[in-house]
């Protein structure tokens, strides 16, 4: 169980976060260069529906701050480092700044996530499509060190979309994606508060869930696939396990859970491992499909 990317973006916790019984951490978005995000209030929560709808825009202090922070830490998980673009370069140029953002900061991450699916960069989700993404993509294996490297999607990608950057994973030799950011679907709030911005947590659930079963199927065992999006509880953990997913992430059931949430998740798996007699977790995987 990893904490998602956007909570720890500077990586200001990363010594910590195994304390609190995550199992790996991703931290950014980090943009090459620093940027202050959206003007405030950029972060609602919806408590009723278990939901957060933000709009942060890439609030960080940049790739070379991250870099002296991580210098200087002794994390003792995995540390992933989810890579954007600034709200002001170009999207024709969004290959070479992911290059160079990836040069940055190579030796200091376990993993590396093409992030090309936020809602709140303009533009950027626009990167999914196969040119766009085949490009910044080969881009990025053109650099050394070669380290693990995952594209994060959006919910909102019809199945087709899905299909295409499933190809284009394979064709360029990616080692997985992460499924799925916000989305900008308002389906299944008990009100639609009118706000601008990516939704995330439980009403995500649904759309998360099927967009990691639709990958898992294609991917057939190929690649290593993050299940991220409306995580609460073991059972939604599980369930995620279950359609594909060789870890989990949360982060909008941390907000609402709390510092326990990650162990109540791991004990709980373990509960529901001895009721239903699976030795291990791999033949849990994939189960649901
Ligand atoms: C996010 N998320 C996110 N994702 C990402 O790739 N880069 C980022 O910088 C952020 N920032 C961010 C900020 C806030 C306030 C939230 C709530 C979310 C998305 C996050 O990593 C995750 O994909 C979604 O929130 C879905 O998971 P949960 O929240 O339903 O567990």
């Amino acid at each position: 169980i990893g904490l998602a990317a956007g909570f720890d973006k500077d990586a200001v916790a990363v010594e910590w976060w195994d304390a609190l019984g995550f199992g790996h951490c991703e931290v950014g978005t980090v943009t090459l260069r620093p940027q202050a995000g959206n003007p405030k209030p950029r972060l609602h929560r919806l408590a009723k529906d278990r939901a957060l709808i933000n709009r942060m825009g890439f609030n960080n202090a940049g790739a070379h701050a991250l870099r002296v922070r991580l210098e200087g830490s002794w994390p003792h998980l995995p540390i992933g480092v989810n890579l954007g673009k600034n709200r002001d370069t170009p999207l024709q140029d969004a290959p070479k700044e992911y290059a160079a953002l990836y040069r940055t900061l190579a030796p200091l991450g376990a993993y590396f996530v093409v992030n090309v699916s936020s809602p709140n960069t303009p533009g950027l989700r626009s990167l999914q499509e196969p040119e766009a993404l085949r490009e910044i993509l080969q881009a990025i294996r053109a650099q050394k060190p070669r380290k693990p490297l995952l594209v994060k999607v959006a919910p909102d990608l019809e199945e087709a979309g899905l299909d295409a950057v499933l190809q284009i994973a394979l064709d360029e030799g990616l080692d997985g994606i992460v499924a799925t950011n916000t989305t900008v679907s308002r389906a299944g709030l008990s009100r639609d508060p009118g706000l601008e911005g990516g939704l995330s947590g439980k009403p995500l659930q649904p759309l998360a869930d099927a967009a990691l079963a639709r990958l898992a199927r294609g991917a057939a065992g190929r690649l290593a696939l993050i299940g991220v999006g409306g995580v609460f509880d073991a059972d939604d953990a599980w369930r995620k396990i279950a359609l594909g997913a060789h870890l989990v992430q949360l982060y909008t059931g941390w907000v609402y859970g709390g510092p326990k949430t990650v162990a109540r998740i791991l004990n709980g798996l373990v509960e529901r491992m001895d009721r239903e007699g699976a030795r291990s977790l791999d033949e849990v995987r994939g189960s649901a499909l």
